[in-house]
């Protein structure tokens, strides 16, 4: 069909009802919260972009699946159904469940790191950065150059820098213990990695015998973009692309609450025996029996679902164009943000949207503020509050402050995005007005999550 509008490719079901509250209201409960949106009563929210982690709308089929839930403390169906489902799209030989995406990351990191080890990576998204500095070990951050610079566009910014991956491994190589790729490349903007890029990656862990571990958040999403941008690929399913990149992997961490459409659950695989032992000791110690693994056998179902689910075409296309979509208005209005539109999120640049305010007084903060306060809509502040807190305490701003605009999987419809583009333009005409600001209380790790701030 030759028309224009990309409709979902669902239809609803079920309904859940939002709550509007007065621009008065919504100053109250910013200010409750410390003026840190984290601390937000989700109820006082009006359309959520906080993440799109665990808050994707599932299927029919999958809520059908939950029923299937086999709860048997060991050997569960449904862990059987779950790691065939893994199997067939990673070709991975050993899969543990874990209750969500760090739970993988812990006990990859507590079983292979050493004080000292360096783990190299496009860039780390915060969990694991923060599982891999808690071991003593450093995350070390490899995207290309082009990946640094909002405004420039190129389709595969989440690229590792190869040339600097192998001057680690040559120079450091013996405190690597393995080489992390995350898809797509979420603190980067949501940013795709390439097939050849991969593919050089995985090229110079075998040359020097270090195992390649994707973090497969967002697999999906990356394998779509792969068939739009990167020549030879426009013919092939998501899926068979998807295939490929896991079988260029040792092993991958995964958080089943993006590209699983599940709203908890992830696992940990890999090829290596001992490894997988290991793993699965300390998985028995914090999460749970290695068929379970700190989740129900309904949850298994739904990520099994989901798994198969995620990299439908029409799916694809209209969640790709969808968070295009809310780029190109924005783009129009001049809004600086991270070109091209990332996969999951539209990632505004508040350097650049508010240059009057340093990066120590937090301008990502500043325009979650007011994106809620305006329109009761909760963005996320990517940039000096969640990155900027060195271990030995000292505050380096990252190269870039983000706010990110998440969009929640198949939750909603295009009027929603156009209701947000309207607040972000507004929040853009008001941005001189707008100022920066300090931490009342500021924890010690992730930081972000649970800090206070007032005006400065
Ligand atoms: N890796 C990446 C790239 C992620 O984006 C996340 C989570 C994780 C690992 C950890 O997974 O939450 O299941 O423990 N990202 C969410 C977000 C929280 O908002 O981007 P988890």
């Amino acid at each position: 069909m030759n028309f224009h509008t990309i409709i979902e490719p669902f239809r609803i079901k079920s309904v859940e009802a939002i709550r509007t509250t007065t621009e008065e209201q919504r100053r109250k409960a910013i200010q409750e919260a410390g003026h840190n949106v984290f601390l937000l009563h989700a109820e006082d929210v009006l359309i959520d972009l906080l993440t799109d982690s665990g808050t994707g709308a599932m299927s029919a089929a999958q809520w059908g699946a939950l029923m299937q839930g086999d709860e048997s403390y060991a050997g569960s169906r449904s862990f059987y159904r779950f790691r065939d489902v893994v199997q067939k799209l990673t070709h991975l030989k050993h899969v543990i469940p874990t209750h969500q995406g760090r739970a993988a990351e812990r006990i990859l990191f507590h079983t292979i790191l050493k004080p000292g080890d360096v783990v190299p990576n496009n860039t780390h998204f915060d969990t694991t950065r923060a599982n891999i500095e808690v071991e003593g070990a450093e995350a070390l951050d490899l995207v290309i150059p082009e990946g640094k610079v909002p405004s420039l566009v190129h389709p595969f910014k989440g690229n590792m820098d190869l040339g600097r991956l192998e001057n680690v491994l040559k120079e450091r190589g013996d405190k690597v213990p393995l080489v992390m790729v995350t898809v797509t490349n979420n603190s980067g903007g949501g940013q795709p990695v390439s097939l050849e890029n991969v593919r050089g990656i995985r090229a110079l862990c075998s040359k020097y015998h270090k195992p390649l571990f994707i973090d497969a958040c967002r697999f999906a999403e990356n394998a779509w973009f792969i068939k739009q941008r990167e020549p030879g690929q426009a013919d092939r399913s998501p899926r068979a692309i998807a295939e490929q990149m896991f079988s260029m992997a040792d092993g991958c961490t995964m958080s089943a609450k993006k590209d699983g459409l599940a709203n908890i659950g992830g696992f940990l695989a890999m090829n290596d025996d001992d490894l997988a032992e290991r793993c699965r000791n300390l998985l028995i110690l914090t999460e749970g029996f290695p068929t379970y693994g700190g989740l129900a056998g309904y949850d298994l179902e739904a990520i099994a679902q989901g798994l198969e689910e995620v990299t439908d075409e029409a799916y694809l296309r209209y969640r790709i164009r969808s968070t295009e979509y809310l780029g190109e208005r924005l783009d129009a209005a001049g809004v600086p943000f991270i070109k091209p539109t990332g996969g999951h999120a539209v990632y505004i640049d508040a350097r650049a949207f508010l240059p009057h305010v340093p990066p120590a007084q937090y301008p990502g903060i500043s325009v979650c503020n007011e994106l809620y306060t305006l329109g009761g809509v909760r963005a996320v502040e990517i940039g000096t509050v969640m990155f900027g807190l060195k271990p030995d305490g000292t505050e380096v701003p990252p190269p870039m402050d983000l706010v990110r605009l998440a969009i929640p999987r198949r939750v909603y419809t295009q009027s929603h995005i156009d209701f947000v583009a309207e607040v972000v333009l507004e929040a853009f005409r008001r941005r001189e007005k707008l100022r920066g600001w300090k931490f009342t209380y500021s924890p010690k790790v992730l930081r972000h999550f649970t800090a206070r701030f007032e005006p400065v």
